[in-house]
């Protein structure tokens, strides 16, 4: 069901610092941040050669990473995402294996305008999943 690595989300509590550290000490290709209020997070996008990390800060009031944040001062990995080619299928072969889906269950527009949808913690080794609808044809060959 699961498909390629999309991206490793990490919660950090300086953004300018983390973009710095990838860019200047690991050397990667860095973007400029990116402010997604609807999200309650800004992001800054580092391309590797086969995945993506996402370095996220939190922004507003209500923030999702608030709460993470809070409990990891220092902050850390805070999600991994999986493509898949058909999001509502995967959401009912999930539940129908007694996984559970965080939210209301179903699907919204994730940081990238794509369907995602998030899988309890407790039920994938206390790992945050974010599944995102990637049709086969858009994906980069
Ligand atoms: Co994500």
């Amino acid at each position: 069901m699961i498909g390629r690595l999309n991206h490793i989300a990490i919660a950090v509590p300086d953004l300018a610092a983390a973009a710095a550290r990838y860019r200047d000490l690991l050397g990667a290709e860095v973007h400029h941040p990116h402010a997604l209020p609807e999200h309650g997070v800004t992001v800054v996008f580092v391309q590797l050669e086969n995945t993506k990390i996402e370095l996220m800060s939190p922004l507003g009031e209500n923030s999702p990473i608030a709460k993470f944040l809070a409990s990891n001062p220092g902050g850390g990995m805070h999600h991994v995402c999986f493509e898949v080619a058909d999001i509502t299928s995967a959401a009912e072969t999930l539940v129908a294996g007694g996984a559970r889906i965080l939210g209301d269950g179903k699907p919204k527009l994730g940081a990238h305008g794509l369907p995602v949808l998030f899988l309890h913690p407790k039920d994938f080794d206390g790992t945050l999943i974010e599944l995102e609808e990637v049709k086969p044809d858009l994906q980069p060959a």
